[in-house]
């Protein structure tokens, strides 16, 4: 039954202290198989620091947090990704000067079995190899409706299929958790429209189970089955969509704040 599944990611009072700031604190968080869990609060709240958090690249000053039940405190971010955690940042983080198809096979290629000799006397094997992630990255492209734009250079794509790219080459990585730092910002109505229609076609098609960043609430509030609303580093409220769109202290905190967005770089 419920109680029995093991969590996808489970943090367990998961803390970090910069200085005299607890920039999060004692948090509680559960993912289960396919669940698509929302993470929201104000500006500072320390959302992103959590997402540093169980992707290596803070070390937890207190708690710890277990992907699929193993425990993951002390991993390199290295680790951490090869262990099955998948990211997209805040500010975009593509290979600006590389095109559209290369910034997918770059993640592809941790998984090539090529030496360095074959590589840089482009065997036969290599150029089999070459071919194959193409291939791969292209049907990664094409769910993304990204395929036509292939050749371009990943810095002339327009800004929605940037941060679409972004979580196609997650993908590539070979993973059991996406995290989506605030993939909305930024994004005009009909490209907010587009991830929308990507992030359900991920968990239809792949049963992703996804954490989710937003600030953007009808699309947090329309998708996301349960939500964490973090305040001051704390969990405030958790959720169904419907709950803490009425929680009193949610709506004091932060829903009822007119000039929460998230446009700002953090
Ligand atoms: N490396 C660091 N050193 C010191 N303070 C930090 C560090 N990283 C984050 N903080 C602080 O932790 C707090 C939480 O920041 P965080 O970026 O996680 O907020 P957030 O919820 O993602 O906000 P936003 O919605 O604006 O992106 C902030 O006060 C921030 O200044
Ligand atoms: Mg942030």
């Amino acid at each position: 039954m419920a109680e029995e599944r093991v969590p996808v990611l489970e943090t367990k009072c998961l803390g970090i202290q910069f200085g005299g700031l607890k920039a999060v604190n004692d948090v509680n968080i559960e993912i289960y198989p396919g669940e698509l869990i929302g993470l929201i609060g104000p500006n500072g709240a320390g959302k992103t620091t959590i997402f540093n958090l169980i992707t290596g690249i803070y070390k937890p000053t207190s708690g710890s947090y277990l992907l699929c039940g193993r425990r993951m405190n002390g991993l390199s971010t290295h680790q951490v990704v090869e262990a099955g955690i998948a990211r997209t940042f805040q500010n975009i983080r593509l290979f600006k000067k590389m095109t559209v198809l290369e910034n997918v096979m770059v993640a592809f290629n941790k998984d090539m079995k090529c030496n360095l000799f074959q590589s840089i006397f482009r065997t036969p094997f290599f150029w089999k190899e070459e071919a194959e992630t193409a291939q791969k990255a292209m049907e990664l492209l094409k769910l993304f409706q990204l395929d036509g734009f292939a050749d371009q250079l990943a810095e002339n794509l327009p800004y929605g299929k940037q941060r679409l790219l972004e979580i196609a080459r997650a993908l590539a990585t070979d993973m059991k958790l996406l995290l989506l730092d605030e993939p909305a910002a930024g994004m005009n109505p009909v490209e907010t429209a587009e991830l929308k229609e990507s992030i359900k076609m991920l968990r239809e098609k792949f049963r992703i189970p996804i954490l989710l960043i937003e600030h953007d609430m009808s699309l947090v509030m329309s998708i996301c089955e349960r939500i964490y609303v973090l305040n001051f580093g704390e969990i405030l409220a958790s959720g169904k969509p419907e709950e803490i769109a009425n929680n009193k202290d949610v709506i004091e905190a932060y829903l009822g704040k007119e000039d929460e967005g998230g446009e700002e770089d953090a």
